[in-house]
């Protein structure tokens, strides 16, 4: 009994904290393709690529691009963006889709190439929405005490699972990485999380088979990404801006105390729709970085939001919106003050 009650006080004396965005970093691949090297491929032009999506160019890595390696430089950049260094992370989250090895984690080859000795590490798996999902879970982290500073990394090498003679994912996808380091704070940094999964679209986006069925197989066909794209796009034009609503109301705040708007690129088509549906003031900076980084999936936000700070788009203090989506279908979104 008297071993429970110090438990309690100690638990206690821990979880009376908020936590908030310290530092965002990014890592763009070197490798710049535009619309025309990717309709050489497949069935299409560049104009059609553009108009339909907004998308100019993306980037794909390079052999030594790879997930732990991008997500890392990403994670450095933010870190010292918070005064931060490596030692001083007690966990890594890396949300990814594209990590093609079960073992180790990508989280745990990240924090080796970070230096991040004896970090917590392990990956989430909620493709699009890995980013927001995750930074729902650092908070939590953070805030009840569990862990000082947590590091959230995107990274994603979509090159690896999407095939480039497939017109309806070829010209979306991109490759990249991006950070943020979640730490304590004294005010609330980060809203409460609106999350769920519409499985009415389980199928919407998928791996085209499992690798199981491919081993030993020399002829069988990879299993690459497939998305029936006009149903994802006609559910996002509805579920963003909802959901954006949902996680307003659950901050307390409204469109107009927002000054930036952060969410998933994977069409800007999908952006101007959400941000016309919550009727955002014009003076709100938008996120579209999908013109120039293609849909870079559980890296996308961060990305978009370490663009818009560096611009000078966003100041440190202001409220962002941010939203998460993608196979599953999964969403996740919050509002976060900026670093
Ligand atoms: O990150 C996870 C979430 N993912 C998303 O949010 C993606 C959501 N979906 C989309 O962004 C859009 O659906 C796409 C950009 C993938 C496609 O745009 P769309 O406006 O939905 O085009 P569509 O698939 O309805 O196709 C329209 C027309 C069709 O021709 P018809 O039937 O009108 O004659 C297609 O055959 O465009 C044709 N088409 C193409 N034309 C040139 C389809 N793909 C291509 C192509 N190039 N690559």
């Amino acid at each position: 009994m008297g071993r429970m009650k110090s438990m309690t006080q100690r638990i206690r004396s821990s979880s009376s904290r908020f936590s908030r965005i310290l530092g965002v970093g990014s890592y763009r691949p070197g490798n710049v393709v535009g619309n025309e090297e990717i309709c050489a491929l497949i069935d299409s032009d560049p104009e059609w690529i553009e108009k339909r999506s907004g998308i100019r160019t993306r980037h794909f890595a390079d052999a030594d691009e790879t997930i732990p390696v991008m997500g890392a430089r990403a994670a450095e950049k933010a870190l010292s963006a918070a005064g931060l260094t490596p030692s001083d992370v007690s966990c890594v989250i890396l949300c990814t889709m594209s990590y093609l090895y079960q073992a180790p984690p990508a989280a745990a080859a990240c924090v080796a190439e970070l230096g991040a000795r004896g970090a917590a590490a392990f990956d989430l798996g909620a493709a699009c929405a890995g980013f927001s999902h995750s930074l729902a879970v650092a908070r939590d982290l953070v805030a009840c005490g569990q862990s000082e500073h947590v590091l959230v990394v995107g990274a994603e090498r979509m090159s690896d699972i999407v095939d480039p003679r497939d017109r309806s994912t070829a010209f979306i996808f991109g490759d990249g990485a991006g950070a943020a380091v979640v730490g304590p704070a004294d005010e609330p940094g980060i809203g409460p999380v609106v999350w769920g999964t519409d499985t009415e679209h389980l199928g919407a986006i998928r791996q085209s088979r499992s690798f199981a069925e491919v081993r030993g197989d020399p002829l069988a066909r990879w299993p690459f990404l497939e998305m029936a794209g006009p149903e994802v796009f006609r559910w996002a034009i509805g579920a963003v801006a909802e959901v954006c609503r949902q996680a307003l109301a659950a901050s307390g705040v409204t469109v107009r105390d927002i000054e930036a708007f952060v969410p998933h690129q994977a069409n800007v088509r999908i952006v101007d729709a959400a941000v016309k549906a919550l009727r955002l003031p014009a003076s709100v900076e938008v996120a579209r970085t999908v013109r120039e980084d293609g849909n870079v999936s559980g890296a996308s936000i961060p990305l978009a939001l370490d663009t818009l700070a560096a611009a000078g788009r966003v100041r440190p203090g202001a409220l962002v919106l941010t939203a998460g989506f993608g196979s599953g279908l999964s969403y996740s979104a919050q509002v976060v003050v900026a670093p």
